[in-house]
């Protein structure tokens, strides 16, 4: 069974309550239980992780290169911005990611323009509100049905 982690970095948790003009109202833990299910649906697991701090995200991405996971979908929220440590820890796993954000980062202050993310990424997919989970999520089940062995 294809494995997708989905990996949410810091504030994310704050999510629905969370300057909502930028983020939306549905609450991560809301958002995380439509993606599981609609994993399930196409027969895949998927889990999914937030965390405030850098290490435990690097660590998590490392436990994913073990794990043998399929496909990440990564939020890295403030730390798209400064993570080369994060950033390293993708490469070095070598999975490939789907790089999301809730707000359109280009429409906003001059340094959310720059990702650490996007040039490694399969995809960026920026602005669209929640959904853009549901359109990462669309396109990592088709990328691990077409490119499993
Ligand atoms: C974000 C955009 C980042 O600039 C910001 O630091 C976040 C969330 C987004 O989902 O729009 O925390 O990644």
């Amino acid at each position: 069974m294809a494995k997708i982690w989905v990996i949410n970095g810091p504030n994310l948790n704050l999510l629905g309550e969370r300057e909502p003009q930028h983020y939306g109202r549905r609450s991560l833990a809301d958002i995380a239980r439509a993606l599981r299910a609609k994993a399930a649906a196409a027969g895949c697991e998927l889990e999914d992780f937030q965390s405030n701090a850098e290490h435990e995200l690097v660590e998590r991405v490392q436990a994913a290169g073990r794990a043998g996971v399929d496909f990440i979908i990564l939020n890295p929220a403030a730390f798209t911005h400064t993570s080369v440590a994060l950033r390293d820890a993708l490469s070095a796993v070598g999975i490939p990611f789907i790089e999301v954000h809730l707000s359109n980062i280009h429409a906003r202050e001059s340094f959310r323009r720059h990702s650490y993310f996007s040039d490694i990424a399969r995809g960026v997919i920026s602005g669209l509100g929640p959904q853009v989970y549901e359109l990462a999520l669309a396109a990592a089940l088709h990328a691990v049905e077409n490119e499993q062995a």
